[in-house]
């Protein structure tokens, strides 16, 4: 009997729909490669939806997704709607109300991907930020009193608790076991590093850091455990990012060095996310934005997307199809494209789509 996979799609704005729909030539391609089937149905939330009804999500739309394996985003955010809306209506609702506490991120780069560090190679930059994907600074409490006056108060508060620290932890740990350095064959060790900020936020990463060597002493003895302040993280990304293996974060600093990561491995047309809840529904997503400058021109990259695309089936449990999909991606850049930047690749967005579909039947 074959295993089929229900995987709700929400192209949403801009770009979104042309990426998503090479990302889902993809993973067609390498379910029937590899003899599983995927049950994709499509929705429509985003900012057009948004500016034609005035809602963001239907009231339904967590009930909905909740029946579904995974979920496959393109990207939020419309020139017409103001930021924020989107952003929060959608993309960060969607994370809080599926509880999608990680937010996975490899800086990875591939071969024949231009890096702008210096004499940097693929071996060189080969990371993993796990950054904590439901609380924090994005969720504290907060609040603007006296507004608009000369004594106008803000506060947004950075507030995590011991359970969501804990279980962030230890889904770190527990990844770095399995697919650290040590574990891939890269090194004699699998290294969690913990990028906090214990010399100035001594309430909150007192916190991480008292939890990450409990956890670490008591049931990860085989994990090296390091720490790091998150400015020196900034410095050591573009400096020596070989030093990195596993590294987990709070939201906000995750969502930082994130970009900067995304940067050294070749840009926004290349970084990958997924937002997941290991027990529940996880969604999965380019790093970059709806980019209206090139929406409709066929000339954004969609690599992203199919990236994307490879680390949801290997949380499907598909790992044989989500290397499949990596090593063809790895093909078309080392290979293919001429750069990665949209208009610049050499092909056109469904020209790159096709090359990845090539290369995964073939191989
Ligand atoms: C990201 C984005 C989001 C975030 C925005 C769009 C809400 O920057 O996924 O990194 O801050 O998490
Ligand atoms: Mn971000």
């Amino acid at each position: 009997m074959t295993t089929t996979y229900r995987i709700a799609v929400i192209p949403g704005d801009g770009t979104g729909l042309e990426v998503v729909n090479e990302g889902r030539k993809a993973l067609t391609a390498a379910a029937q490669r590899f003899g599983f089937a995927l049950e994709m149905k499509d929705f429509d939330y985003g900012g057009d939806r948004y500016l034609q009804t005035g809602e963001v999500l239907p009231e339904t739309a967590v009930d909905d997704l909740k029946a579904f394996d995974a979920i496959f985003l393109g990207a939020i955010g419309h020139p017409d709607v103001k930021p924020g809306i989107l952003e929060k209506g959608i993309l960060l609702s969607l994370r809080f109300a599926l509880d999608q506490y990680i937010n996975l991120r490899p800086v990875r780069l591939y071969p024949g991907v231009e890096t702008p560090l210096k004499d940097k190679t693929p071996d060189d930059i080969d990371y993993v930020v796990i950054r904590e994907n439901s609380g924090g600074i994005y969720t504290g409490t907060g609040g603007i009193s006296m507004k608009g006056t000369p004594q106008e108060v803000a506060v947004q508060s950075m507030v995590y608790n011991r359970f969501q620290v804990e279980r962030c932890l230890r889904y770190a740990f527990e990844y770095t076991r399995k697919f650290g350095k040590k574990a891939r064959g890269k090194g004699d060790a699998n290294t969690l590093g913990l990028v906090g900020k214990t010399n100035v936020l001594t309430y909150v990463f007192d916190l991480w850091e008292r939890a990450f060597h409990e956890i670490g002493e008591q049931d990860y003895p085989d994990v090296t455990r390091e720490y790091y302040h998150v400015d020196a993280t900034c410095m050591w990304m573009v400096k020596s990012p070989e030093w990195f293996d596993v590294l987990v974060t709070s939201n906000m600093f995750g969502d930082i060095i994130t970009d900067l990561g995304a940067e050294t491995q070749g840009g926004m047309g290349i970084a990958a996310g997924g937002n997941i809840n290991p027990e529940g529904v996880s969604m999965f997503e380019p790093i970059g934005g709806s980019a209206p400058k090139y929406t409709g021109k066929n000339i954004i990259n969609p690599l992203a997307s199919i990236c994307a695309g490879a680390m949801m089936l290997e949380t499907l449990g598909e790992t044989e199809a989500a290397v499949a999909v990596e090593e063809a991606v790895k093909w078309v850049t080392g290979n293919k494209l001429q750069s990665l930047a949209a208009g610049r690749m050499g092909y056109s967005t469904s020209e790159v789509g096709d090359l990845v579909v090539e290369h995964i039947a073939k191989n």
